[in-house]
């Protein structure tokens, strides 16, 4: 399918203007067909890094003094402007991303979802109030802004992740600037433009294509006071620990090592299928997706099997084909890490049961692998013990639950978890004894809601969740107001009010 078009002209957006950028060259190239250039432009240096806060902080009082209702309703204006938009923005996003057009609709519908429900958190309460000890009193609180916030998101979720951090922030009255992943800045720019065209004021979120060097910078930046960052552990825990140097609050998301635990009662079918959709779909380009399937030993061979036999029947190919269930990896960087992964484990001795190499689906060059099912796995390999960000499952057999947690457990990560099992008593045991930030009972290990509280433990995630609630308490400070006037109180209505007190 030839998709040939001129590329995109990529431009950052600072203080309200369209930026081309000083720094070096930015090449948006689709995973499927290498040799097609989606999109082109420029990175921002520096300085232009630099001015892009300068533009925040110069935006942050007059946002602030904005009403939370105008502000959601440049929110719900922008989820207007994608959903006009969504088809052509799916194709864009299957074209710079790989991912199938199936999987771009529902990112897209996503994004949508999360800015109505921020918006509509413009109607909720904002603080809580208090009794006072004291006539004449009352006790309250308020949630008022941070000020100037750096965004980072990454590649394999280029509009739903931006969506899921930029729209609380700007909600709560913060500003922004935001540094996408330099292999989708095509749909960050498709973002910026309908942000610009629901009335989103100059400088109140600034889009800066930067290189990593950028991210420190933002964080060291005396303008900025937050950053949310989703992405690797490595990068992740090395902001968390500029933000604590510099006093930025930062939330993170990072890797994950996802396991399923299969009990010997669970639905077989379904669990088989879900396995295989939280391992394999997105191209395993998840950080919530199941790389580690622990089986319960009478269930195991015939689990494994029938999960190499479901992982082999999903059609691989361009991703812009309708039919096509798995597109590409994003890049040829990504697959040769995929590809050395699958070989490391062989030659730690674990047996292919299914896939184990890489693809060529037309003949155009894109990142394909195959879904890959392994086992005769050690709690040591690396195929155990790595995120791979592939699709790769390592199936292992275990004798008790007790096991099953301790393998489930093991290792730095602690995103997400599955547990298939039709006793309600061990799906218990599991919320206690997973030690996971999101755990699913009888569900893939995919999937996050918008208005349910998202993030994980151990090396997987900062201590502070997002989405949801969670997401105000992150984006916003609590302030303490003793309220007193001393003169005011209708001291007729107090002392109707305090009868036989
Ligand atoms: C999901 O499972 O849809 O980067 C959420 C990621 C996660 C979000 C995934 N931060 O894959």
């Amino acid at each position: 399918m030839s998709t040939a078009a001129s590329p995109v002209e990529l431009r950052s957006h600072v203080g309200g203007a369209w930026v081309e950028g000083a720094g070096g060259t930015l090449l948006d190239h689709e995973p499927a067909r290498p040799a097609e250039l989606v999109a082109s432009g420029r990175l921002l240096d520096a300085a232009e890094v630099d001015a892009a806060v300068v533009a925040a902080a110069a935006a942050a009082s007059a946002w602030r003094a904005t009403s939370i209702h105008a502000r959601a309703a440049v929110l719900d204006r922008t989820a207007d402007v994608l959903t006009g938009r969504l088809e052509a923005l799916a194709v864009e996003l299957t074209r710079e991303q790989g991912k199938t057009l199936a999987e771009s609709r529902a990112e897209v519908g996503r994004a949508i979802r999360l800015l109505r429900y921020n918006a509509a958190l413009a109607d909720a309460s904002d603080g809580d109030g208090y009794a006072s000890p004291r006539t004449g009193e009352r006790i309250f609180t308020v949630r008022v802004p941070l000020g100037p916030t750096a965004i980072v998101t990454p590649w394999n979720v280029p509009i739903a992740i931006p969506v899921w951090k930029i729209a609380p922030a700007l909600l709560y009255g913060n500003t922004v600037v935001w540094k996408p992943a330099r292999l989708v800045p095509l749909l960050a720019l498709r973002l910026m433009e309908a942000f610009a065209e629901a009335g989103l004021p100059a400088g109140v979120c600034n889009l800066v294509f930067a290189n990593a060097a950028a991210g420190d910078a933002l964080l060291a930046h005396p303008e900025i006071r937050a950053c949310s960052f989703t992405g690797s552990t490595d990068v992740g825990r090395h902001l968390i620990a500029r933000g604590a140097e510099h006093g930025v609050r930062v939330q993170a998301e990072m890797g994950g090592k996802n396991a399923a635990i299969v009990l010997a009662d669970a639905d077989f079918d379904h669990a088989v299928e879900q396995v295989a959709s939280g391992a394999m779909l997105s191209t395993g380009q998840r950080c919530t997706a199941t790389s580690r399937v622990l089986v319960e030993r009478p269930l195991f061979e015939r689990f494994a099997e029938a999960l190499a036999a479901r992982s082999a029947r999903f059609r691989v190919g361009d991703p812009l084909d309708p039919s096509t269930e798995i597109g590409p990896l994003v890049s040829e960087e990504r697959r040769r890490a995929v590809l050395d992964a699958y070989a490391t484990a062989r030659a730690q001795g674990a047996t292919v049961l299914v896939g184990g190499g890489q693809l060529d689906v037309d003949g155009d060059g894109g990142h394909y692998v195959e879904p890959t099912v392994v086992v005769d796995v050690k709690p040591d390999d690396t195929v155990f013990v790595d995120e791979i960000f592939g699709p790769l499952a390592a199936v292992v057999p275990f004798d008790d639950l007790e096991e099953a947690f301790a393998l489930a457990n093991r290792g730095r990560y602690g995103l997400s978890g599955a547990i298939f099992t039709r006793d309600l008593g061990r799906a218990m045991g599991a919320v206690d004894a997973f030690d996971v930030g999101v755990l699913h009972v009888n569900s893939e290990t995919c999937g996050a809601d918008p208005h349910v509280p998202f993030g994980g433990v151990k090396d997987s995630g900062s201590f502070m969740r997002e989405m949801g609630t969670a997401a105000r308490d992150f984006y916003t400070e609590s302030r303490t107001v003793y309220l007193r006037v001393p003169d005011a109180a209708p001291s007729s209505f107090a002392i109707a009010s305090n009868r036989g007190g």
